[in-house]
């Protein structure tokens, strides 16, 4: 095993139809017009010395190491801020450079400590690379003059240090900041010999604008940002190239290792989702995979009061197969069913769901995407045909207005956030539709054309009006909807929008969004160029989910944005595996591949491969198998990685639904608060353990590869398949890599997808059917003709949602996550990511507190009909009157306990997104968080007398 390299071309690719040829050291070399002289002679395989340029940033020409002579021209210009131009004669290695790249060296080496056998970065470091790549041999200056040796360490970011006595003042760290990230949190402070790299306003990183995104690391070409992991163990050895495991952006990453300890995961440069970029969960956040938490063995228990008894695997699989089977045969066959886990691979999505299925035989197999997305994949298979998004994250880069609704991409979708914001610079126009001021609204050289501030639940008011704007005011795109769209159903949606009751001036009472910003954002969503549409849970976790998702493809048919680069609807997916976990056929109702279970020529395809009968019915999805565990028809559940208590509605519900069940199994990393209601608990792998494929929110499929062995023994899949086997059901795969290739058998997306062909092109976007083998698939979709055929437009009445604010409970509710932490918090607590976000905060409206008495920090009850929780209230500018907003992140508080069990028409996605509550100032804890630190207590002496058990 090696350490992945990956090439630095100096500076970044350019993109031109017109060649330029040119000669460089006597070889003839043909370039796109705009490549820089040293990118031009990197790709001929000849080095020029660099410091300040790197291929991710754009060239500064600061540095003067990079020097060149140009037959013809005066002087000697820096090879990375001149471009190519046609008969040019380059010389990159002539005495009079040598002379001058080891004068420049001198200065830099005089400044700097030379302490090289001791630096983290020996053996890493680009400073250290060029004074031997010009053969510097002696300082003549000495090292005793005017330096910044004695310069001040920063050690407050929790993942990185900044040790200034080692900077350059390269500016490549300042520069990643704002062209890579777009945060803007450095600069160069002062002038000349005073220049110093200053995060903020000479604050530390920790208390300025930083993210931690770790660009600035990566961009560093010495030991002055170094990473906290490599100071402490070394340079690592060999590396794995594999994918995050939190958010739908789906990053590419190198896992770097010393043997099987990571001491560093660098993003990958030719990541197709990411190109080089990360944020501080993928790239620093990874080290509960070995925390002390993790449990290791299996563990089984008569009952939920028992104490966990540690078993062998062979005993826990024999114990979990004999209740369930006993529960088969009192309740019937119905009477148990699975949960898959977005977090886990499509491959062991798909043998869970087999298992249950083939094993089971039922199809009670739902997904936590229920929860999230599931509105996504009815709404748009409804218009388009396809239950996912239609573009790849690249396609941004040729918008020309970006409608953002319901989503927050910065925190949620840090990196695509990045990439957004970067075009957004470049100009394209913003449309944010939010209740809350998201971030993208207003930030450093971003600022939203239309803000339009919304009343929770009422998003299909606002796109209904934005599309009655359009088909008013003569903005449809007819040539487009005539060629592509089905007729009838446009005809009778587009006499539907516009109708008065569907205007923004009759909904603006209810939207709470102006009329004319509303006809004004319409207007530049229609007319403003390539105009794409992102969207995420702030659509979907509604009564209406499924009509705003419908109501988005609607307004990109008859606006034409759809089908080509730079337009398009996209649902930004919340887990790394959102997507694969709805493809791999985890809805009660579809088989792989999204095909309804009730067809008979799919079932029958599945029964032969599969060798078993299949019910034609579908199953029970995650809220009714709440209810029928109520009403005691449903009695065994298996959970596979997923904390439903925490994340599911209605908590008490849930949880007095599980404490029903005969047999609860739980698959997981940590005793999780479902696992307080297991029977079983089957330890899982954390992503560093698996080797599979994650699919992310461009329909991409990445590589996930072992970094280290299964910390437990065993990988996920082996489980389902014992499992199933102690069923009655023999399922064994000799390798992951079988079972990729029995779901592209019978998965006609998945068809042409293999382990070979994954490792041979990187990565793959579906559908890949008929593809050439070196094909990696299909980024825009739909551009001919839909999924479907022609597109649908579909009627989306509003309905506004049962949930009403009355005097009791008169603020509206809504939820979201922070960039810190990733959906119930169970990895990202276990990090050191808890610095930024140690509680969950309420967020409130100055005006909402004052009435209230509430001041800032204060601790306030928060209480809806469902119940209530305790927790800080922060005063925010970012919420308007009227409109209270928390996140979910840590179980004490509870968020989940106040939401209602209202959801969405089509797919019973939960509504989290608007809930009735008041706000009172309080110093109590609910009742419900004394019964949780109970449960809590109990929960920790439990798991730590396993733990001890497992020394
Ligand atoms: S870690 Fe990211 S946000 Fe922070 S200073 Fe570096 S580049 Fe900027
Ligand atoms: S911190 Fe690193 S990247 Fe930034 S200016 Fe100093 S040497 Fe250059
Ligand atoms: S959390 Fe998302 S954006 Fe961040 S590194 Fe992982 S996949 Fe990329
Ligand atoms: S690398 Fe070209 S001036 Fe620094």
């Amino acid at each position: 095993m090696t350490l992945i390299h990956e090439t630095d071309y100096g500076t970044p690719a350019r993109v031109s139809e017109t060649l330029v040829t040119l000669e460089i050291d006597g070889r003839a070399i043909t370039v796109p017009e705009g490549t820089s002289v040293m990118r031009a002679a990197m790709d001929a395989g000849i080095t020029v010395p660099k410091l300040c340029a790197t291929d991710s940033l754009e060239p500064f020409g600061s540095c003067r190491l990079c020097a060149v002579e140009i037959e013809g021209r005066r002087g000697t210009p820096a090879s990375c801020t001149t471009p190519v131009a046609p008969g040019m004669k380059v010389h990159t290695q002539t005495d009079k450079l040598a002379k001058l790249r080891r004068g420049v060296m001198e200065l830099y080496i005089s400044d700097h400590p030379l302490d090289c056998l001791t630096c983290a970065a020996n053996g890493d470091c680009e400073l250290q690379d060029m004074a031997g790549a010009v053969g510097l041999r002696n300082v003549r200056y000495g090292f005793d003059g005017e330096n910044h040796r004695a310069a001040a360490k920063d050690e407050s970011n929790p993942y990185f240090t900044f040790d200034a006595s080692k900077c350059i003042v390269c500016s490549r760290c300042v520069r990643a900041c704002q062209e890579t990230q777009g945060t803007f949190a450095l600069t160069i402070d002062s002038r000349g010999f005073a220049s110093t790299v200053s995060a903020g306003a000479k604050e530390s990183f920790m208390d300025s604008e930083c993210v931690s995104c770790g660009a600035c690391v990566q961009a560093c070409p010495t030991a002055t940002l170094t990473e906290k992991s490599i100071i402490e163990h070394g340079q690592p050895e060999h590396s794995v190239i594999t994918t995050c495991a939190y958010c739908g952006v789906g990053c590419s990453f190198k896992a770097e290792l010393q043997g099987t300890t990571v001491v560093r995961m660098t993003p990958l440069k030719n990541g197709g989702a990411n190109e080089g970029h990360s944020c501080v969960k993928g790239r620093f956040a990874w080290g509960y995979a070995t925390h002390k938490d993790r449990i290791m063995k299996p563990m089984v228990r008569e009952k939920i009061t028992d104490p966990w008894r540690e078993v062998s695997w062979e005993e826990a699989i024999a114990y979990a197969a004999e209740r369930l089977k006993a529960v088969q045969a009192r309740y019937g066959r119905g009477s148990i069913g699975g949960i898959t886990s977005s977090r886990c691979t499509n491959e062991e999505v798909y043998v869970v769901q087999k298992m249950i299925r083939a094993a089971f035989g039922t199809n009670n197999i739902d997904t936590c995407a229920r929860v999230c997305h599931s509105p996504t994949g009815y709404g748009l298979s409804q218009t388009f045909g396809t239950s996912a998004g239609t573009q790849d994250f690249k396609s941004v880069d040729k918008s020309d207005v970006i409608l953002v609704i319901g989503a927050n991409p910065t925190d949620g979708h840090p990196v695509f956030g990045s990439r957004m914001k970067k075009r957004l610079r470049a100009g394209a126009k913003l449309i944010v539709i939010d209740p809350r001021r998201i971030d993208l609204v207003r930030s450093p050289h971003v600022q939203a054309e239309y803000h339009l501030q919304l009343q929770p639940g009422t998003n299909v008011a606002v796109v209904n009006a934005i599309a009655h704007t359009i088909v008013t005011e003569g903005l449809v795109n007819r040539a487009f909807v005539e060629e592509r769209c089905d007729p009838k159903e446009f005809a009778k949606w587009e006499a539907f929008i516009a109708e008065h009751r569907n205007s923004p001036e009759y909904l603006e009472s209810r939207t709470g969004v102006p009329a004319d910003r509303v006809r004004a954002a319409a207007r530049l969503y229609a007319t403003g160029g390539n105009a794409a549409i992102y969207y995420g849970l702030g659509v979907t976790e509604h009564s209406q989910g499924s009509s705003t998702v419908m109501a988005i493809a609607n307004l990109a048919m008859a606006t034409g944005n759809i089908g080509r680069e730079g337009v398009g609807v996209n649902p930004l997916r919340g887990q790394n595996n959102v997507q694969g976990s709805c493809d791999m056929g985890s809805f009660p109702h579809e088989l792989p591949g999204y095909r309804h279970v009730s067809d008979d020529i799919v079932r029958q395809e599945f029964e032969a491969a599969w060798g078993v009968t299949l019910d034609p019915e579908p199953g029970l999805r995650i809220p009714n198998m709440f209810d029928s565990a109520h009403d005691g028809s449903f009695r065994g559940l298996f959970v596979q990685g997923e904390d439903i208590v925490q994340s599911d509605p209605n908590t008490t519900h849930v949880t007095s639904a599980l404490e029903s069940l005969d047999i609860v199994i739980v698959q997981d990393l940590f005793l999780n608060e479902t696992a307080a209601f297991a029977h079983v608990f089957f330890p899982g792998t954390s992503f560093l353990e698996k080797d599979g494929t994650f699919t992310n929110a461009e329909r991409r499929i990445n590589r996930v590869r072992k970094a280290m062995p299964s910390k437990v023994g065993k990988d996920e899949h082996w489980v389902a398949c014992a499992l199933a086997t102690a069923m009655g059901y023999p399922m064994h795969y000799e390798t992951t890599s079988e079972i990729m290739d029995e779901i592209a058998r019978l998965t006609p997306t998945f068809r042409g997808v293999s382990f070979e062909k994954l490792d041979r092109v990187g990565s793959v976007q579906w559908p890949c059917t008929g593809f050439e083998d070196d094909d990696t698939g299909m980024a825009i979709m739909h551009g001919e003709s839909f999924a479907r055929g022609l597109g649908r437009f579909v009627v989306t009445e509003y309905v506004p949602t049962d949930e009403r604010t009355t005097r009791m409970y008169p603020l509206v509710l809504t939820t979201g996550r922070i960039l810190a932490h990733y959906n119930v918090g169970a990895q990202t607590r276990r990090t050191a990511n808890v610095a930024w976000h140690p509680e969950d905060v309420l967020e409130i409206n100055a005006v909402d507190a004052e009435i209230r008495g509430v001041k800032d920090g204060d601790m306030v009850s928060l209480a809806s009909r469902m119940g209530a929780t305790t927790l800080r209230a922060v005063i925010s500018d970012r919420m308007p009157a009227g409109v209270v907003y928390t996140t979910f992140h840590h179980p004490v508080t509870g968020a989940n306990v106040i939401t209602t069990e209202n959801s969405d028409w089509a797919t019973n996605c939960p509504e989290y997104k608007v809930t009735a509550v008041q706000v009172t100032r309080s110093n109590q804890p609910s009742d419900w968080q004394v019964d949780y630190a109970k449960n809590d207590v109990e929960r920790k002496r439990i798991a730590a007398a396993n733990v001890i058990a497992a020394e």
